[in-house]
């Protein structure tokens, strides 16, 4: 039903069409505070009055690549700021997996080319920085910087060169085999945080381009990954989201754990009470993990596999290394679990050859499965691809009809799916309050948003957890009152 890029699944805010999404960023005052305080003794005092904006663009992990960045150039004694027009260094971080993400980050620095007269300076960081190298500079002479995802941990100099009125390159040969750490990382949201359990892809699907722009895979190791996670629970954190390009292919260093033990381990901290993971490779998605959801109670019951086409035809031509029927096995595995495990998938429509045949079988597997959501997107080729080899190219308009196709078949599925929760009561963590419409927004174990009413003098807080008796639906989201 939901046509979007990931950020979406997390922020609740379902968009209909095949859009890219901009996610603002911007550390609120508070919330930074209560992480940058107990640091902020080893600061530099080499730019106290520099200032920085940085906007994000694309996935759970650039989100949280910018968190880190911003705990680094805090670290390095910059300010954030939020506008563009109050800042000393402009900072993009970009997305490169569809084409129109790509050139919303070119729109965006032309929009602010002018302000290079007033002697602001602009980087562009991630996905665009890495997969256009050198070539930012041509396509943007205003831009001083730039910084594939592998390189962040080499900011600090960058930052030197570019202040030295030098231009400052950070790209990633696929060779590295760093993580990047930082003591350092302003998270947005007190109360849920994402953690890096590991970077980068060795898959090499036909379609993607995330293993040029992210380097190979590397793990940290569990130790770390816990560290981490006791270190967030003592701050108040209860809700854990471990992110990876492919979290199933972890493979902890001190081979100590393996994803589904140390899912379950990070389950057990004192204080966490819903720990998450995106995103998941059928082919490495193994039985132990549904067995640790249903032991575990920490763990939240959803799942995000993505399955792409239902074709297994098609599924060879994008090299996803797994077949229909392999895929269905897994959903079996989730469907026999003690747990109501929700799931959630991304498919593609249009990939070069896909016949009517092929999108006839992906319609049926979402009938056969009945997804809680399905991000679908329309094929977008890619640079360095191997797809971009393959002939019999879909064109646009057969590509939109098929996503409308796509579209209308899984909101009927949803919202039969999403009735059957009326009268049933679940518990929410609390996100914020709408004004407008005066309702709490609460998200489900199962990552549903469920909107609802409570008396005055009950008045949930942000980050606390509710009951909530669902009385309504819709086909992204549940409506209800909390019971006290
Ligand atoms: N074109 C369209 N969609 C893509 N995705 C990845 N690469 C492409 C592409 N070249 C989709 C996949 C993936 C999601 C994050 O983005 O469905 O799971
Ligand atoms: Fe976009 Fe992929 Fe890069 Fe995330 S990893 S920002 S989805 S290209």
């Amino acid at each position: 039903m939901n046509s979007s890029s990931q950020p979406e699944i997390e922020g609740g805010v379902l968009i209909q069409g095949n859009q890219d999404t901009a996610v603002s960023y911007s550390v609120k005052e508070k919330q930074a505070k209560a992480l940058y305080l107990p640091y902020m003794s080893g600061v530099s005092e080499r730019n106290p009055q520099k200032t920085f904006y940085l906007e994000t663009f694309g996935c759970q992990m650039n989100v949280h690549d910018s968190e880190k960045v911003v705990g680094r150039l805090v670290q390095e004694g910059y300010r954030q700021v939020e506008t563009v027009e109050q800042a000393d260094l402009i900072l993009y971080n970009t997305c490169s997996i569809r084409d129109k993400a790509e050139q919303k980050v070119f729109h965006r620095l032309a929009d602010y080319k002018k302000l290079q007269a007033q002697g602001k300076k602009f980087g562009v960081l991630g996905c665009v920085a890495q997969q256009e190298g050198e070539k930012v500079f041509e396509r943007a002479p205003h831009v001083s910087m730039v910084c594939g995802s592998a390189s962040y941990r080499n900011l600090p100099e960058m930052l030197v060169q570019i202040e030295a009125g030098k231009r400052a390159t950070g790209l990633d040969d696929r060779q590295t085999d760093e993580c990047f750490e930082t003591e350092f990382t302003a998270r947005t949201n007190p109360h849920r945080g994402y953690i890096t359990i590991i970077e980068g892809c060795d898959k090499f699907c036909a379609y993607c381009v995330v293993p040029f722009t992210r380097g190979k895979e590397r793990s940290r190791t569990s130790s770390s990954v816990l560290t981490e996670a006791r270190q967030m629970a003592d701050l108040g954190y209860t809700d854990i989201q471990l992110l990876g390009q492919n979290v199933n292919s972890y493979r902890d260093p001190e081979g100590k754990k393996t994803f589904a033990e140390l899912l379950a381990a990070v389950g057990e901290v004192l204080g966490i009470k819903r720990v998450r993971f995106t995103t998941s490779h059928p082919r490495d998605f193994g039985r132990d993990i549904v067995e640790a959801i249903d032991t575990v109670p920490t763990l939240c019951d959803h799942v995000h596999l993505p399955v792409q086409s239902g074709s297994t035809r098609l599924l060879d031509a994008m090299q996803r290394l797994y077949t229909r029927e392999q895929y269905l096995e897994r959903i079996a595995w989730m469907k026999a679990a003690k747990r109501q495990i929700s799931i959630t998938t991304d498919v593609i429509v249009g990939f070069p050859g896909e016949t009517e045949a092929d999108f006839a079988e992906t319609l049926s597997l979402l009938d056969e499965v009945e997804y809680d959501g399905v991000f679908s997107f329309k094929y977008s080729a890619r640079p360095n691809t191997p797809a971009l080899s393959l002939h019999d190219a879909i064109p646009e308009e057969e590509q939109s009809r098929r996503l409308e196709v796509l579209m209308s078949r899984q909101k009927d599925i949803q919202v039969a799916r999403y009735r059957k929760y009326i009268g049933t009561t679940t518990e929410v963590m609390v996100e914020g309050f709408n004004e407008a419409r005066r309702q709490w927004i609460g998200r489900t174990s199962q990552n549903k948003t469920l909107n609802f009413t409570a008396s005055s003098e009950v008045a949930p807080k942000p980050g606390s957890y509710a009951q909530v008796r669902v009385t309504g639906s819709f086909p992204n989201s549940l409506l209800g009152e909390m019971v006290v």
